[in-house]
């Protein structure tokens, strides 16, 4: 009987339970298919001002990069050999016939978390590892270790698909290269790498899309699109760490990949997509990935004569890590040269972590990309700069136009030209879509459809729908395309235009005061000529509001019962406002544009902001005539005035 019972118990328990879960998922689905108000309205694109004024206080320029200060002793070149750089030799009066070096292979063990070492094989430089990752240590005649490093070998990998499995490249058979940062907004690639932006410009003449949108709040719901086509929701249980990010249908592993030659590489091993708070991948996702060297990196210190410290997110030792990163990725793209390749790097650190530091990436990617160039590996490849989303937390992050642009992530996108030369319209397409609004959905079915050989075939034309709609970016995107259709939920739709409030609520009048108080801080030094202005109506208020992204908000707002409901806060009408008024004496007319946020903008104590000179509308006379200055006369009201009548 007992038995039974408890049976039943726990039968009615697992049932409730289950029921629970199921109603919970369809919830979240539902949620996230039910497209309502700015989502279902033709996009209307918000023109970006890098240089807004607005922006001017987080515009700084970032600590130099300081890596250890030695010389390296070794590198591995181009045809896969452990070279002595004799410079360096020479540097640290070493003699290298005296030096006895081992090394020692690193292997993955299966999860994505562990490394270890196989044993120690003695090797003279110059020589070629077999293995991939490997340890170097050296020590001289008196037995002190002076070398302890950890290297790559790209020209050796035995976990990789053989070179002659792999099909060529060609016209009808391209490869892609994703080149990705962290963080990046489209105005944040313009003001940090000019360098790399115009030699994308003007050398690989790179398509760069205005319109390209984030589709949901931080990395995973981003990057989950790009590279599976579906929404992040899709996924619950490897985001709940209960099933590995093997099973998901990722981009390399469709269609004809076992043809094609996979690389993978993401520089912070703890904050990596598949990785944060997530399983990883059970086995090797990828012919080339870079996760076993990240993670060997912090298993010993390096050492160049003397410790080198811990590895900084930065620095690995002697180098910047983001060289490394892209030695790395230029390892692979030799590896295969001339074989079909589909590469997707990722960078965490450049950006992630502090608004002013990208510009330090400018000079690497730069090298990078004349490395491309020069070696010819675009020749038969679409060639993809990205980035998941906006910068979103400090640095600019709160401001109108901060929140603006953390919703519109970079994307380039260079094409070959004998491809633009074949189909003669894809160019003009171009141009146009990349005026258009566009998310990583459409990269996604690009991309595949570029790895099926079918992204040039002509398709049927699809209308905007009120669903997702993936779109091959090769073939004209619909002018009136929506949110909906472009799979952005509808807190990062952000295409509604500047749109009328009331003149009469309290916030209104505060920020008119506000203005009205701005124009009479200018006039301040003039007390004796102008009067003191005041408010006397408010005729027109209007404004783009600003989206939110929900970690960027304070602690309180995280812990209101609505937002722990529902995840949505409450409409806090941040945004950018353009107010019409008129001040008294004088019945003076003016136009002013403020940024009004409900959350204080970091290292500021105000909640409003003027945004540039308000500027006065209607003709002033001779109101102003005891100012000069031009400037000074279109607020100016003197004491001295007269009216006639
Ligand atoms: C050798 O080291 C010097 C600095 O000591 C560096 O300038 C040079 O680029 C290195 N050469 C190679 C091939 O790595
Ligand atoms: C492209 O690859 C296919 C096999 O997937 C092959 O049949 C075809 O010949 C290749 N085309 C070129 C131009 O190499
Ligand atoms: C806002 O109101 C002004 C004045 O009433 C009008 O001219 C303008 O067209 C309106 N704008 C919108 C977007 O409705
Ligand atoms: C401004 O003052 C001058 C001289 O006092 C006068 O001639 C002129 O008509 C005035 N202009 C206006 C617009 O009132």
């Amino acid at each position: 009987m007992l038995p039974t019972r408890k049976l039943l118990k726990f039968g009615t328990c697992a049932i409730l339970l289950s029921t629970c879960i199921v109603s919970y998922l369809s919830f979240r689905i539902f949620t996230f298919q039910l497209f309502t108000g700015t989502a279902l309205k033709p996009c209307k694109l918000e023109k970006l001002d890098p240089w807004d004024k607005s922006l001017t206080p987080y515009l700084v320029s970032p600590p130099p990069l300081q890596c250890a200060a030695k010389k390296q002793l070794m590198y591995v070149d181009m045809n896969g050999r452990l070279n002595f750089n004799k410079t360096s030799l020479k540097y640290y009066a070493l003699d290298e016939t005296k030096l006895i070096c081992v090394t020692r292979a690193l292997n993955r063990v299966l999860g994505d978390s562990e490394v270890t070492f196989e044993a120690r094989v003695e090797v003279t430089l110059p020589v070629f590892v077999k293995s991939h990752v490997f340890r170097v240590t050296c020590t001289d005649e008196s037995k002190n270790d002076i070398y302890d490093y950890l290297h790559f070998n790209p020209m050796w990998n035995s976990d990789a698909k053989p070179k002659d499995t792999v099909e060529d490249e060609s016209s009808d058979n391209l490869s892609i290269i994703v080149f990705g940062i962290d963080s990046v907004s489209r105005s944040h690639a313009l003001r940090n790498l000019p360098k790399s932006y115009q030699f994308l410009r003007k050398e690989f003449r790179a398509y760069d899309f205005e319109g390209y949108s984030k589709v949901g709040e931080n990395t995973w719901p981003n990057l989950v699109p790009l590279l599976t086509g579906k929404n992040h929701r899709d996924f619950p249980l490897v985001l709940h760490l209960r099933k590995h990010a093997d099973s998901m249908p990722l981009l390399w592993k469709e269609s004809a990949i076992d043809h094609i030659a996979s690389y993978f590489a993401e520089d912070r091993p703890d904050i990596s997509t598949f990785n944060y708070i997530k399983s990883g991948f059970k086995f090797q996702p990828t012919d080339f990935y870079f996760r076993p060297y990240t993670l060997g990196m912090h298993t010993f210190e390096a050492k160049i004569m003397e410790p080198l410290g811990k590895p900084t997110w930065d620095c690995y030792g002697v180098s910047n890590y983001f060289d490394i990163q892209i030695e790395y990725l230029k390892g692979f793209l030799t590896y295969y040269a001339g074989k079909r390749k589909m590469a997707y790097f990722w960078n965490n650190q450049v950006c992630h972590e502090d608004f002013t530091t990208l510009s330090r990436g400018d000079e690497s990617f730069l090298e990078f990309l004349k490395w491309m160039k020069d070696t010819g590996q675009t020749k038969n490849a679409i060639f993809i700069t990205l980035s998941d989303h906006g910068y979103r937390i400090g640095g600019a992050s709160l401001t109108h136009v901060g929140r603006a642009e953390n919703n519109k992530p970079w994307l380039m996108l260079h094409v070959p030209e004998h491809i633009l030369q074949k189909y003669p319209w894809l160019h003009e397409t171009l141009v146009e879509n990349s005026k258009k609004l566009v998310t990583h959905y459409d990269t996604y079915q690009t991309m595949l459809d570029i790895l099926n050989n079918n992204a040039f075939v002509k398709q049927p034309h699809v209308e905007v729908q009120t669903n997702l709609v993936r779109r091959n970016i090769f073939f004209p995107i619909p002018d009136l395309r929506t949110c909906a259709d472009a799979g952005i939920e509808e807190k990062y739709c952000t295409c509604e235009d500047k749109q009328n409030v009331s003149t009469t609520t309290d916030l209104a009048k505060s920020l008119a005061e506000f203005i009205v108080s701005e124009i009479n801080e200018i006039l301040s030094k003039h007390r004796n000529s102008c009067e003191i202005l005041t408010l006397k109506d408010i005729t027109e208020v209007s404004v783009t509001y600003s989206n939110s992204d929900q970690e960027n908000l304070p602690e309180d707002e995280h812990n209101s019962f609505l937002y722990s409901l529902f995840k949505t806060p409450v409409q806090d009408f941040t945004g950018r406002y353009f107010i019409l008024f008129h001040t008294l004496p004088g019945n003076g007319y003016f136009e002013g544009t403020v940024d009004y946020s409900k959350y204080l903008y970091r290292g500021s104590n105000q909640h409003i902001k003027l945004i540039g000179d308000p500027s006065r509308l209607d003709r002033y006379g001779n109101q102003s005539a005891c100012m000069t200055d031009s400037f000074l006369r279109s607020y100016c009201y003197c004491k001295d005035f007269k009216p006639s009548r």
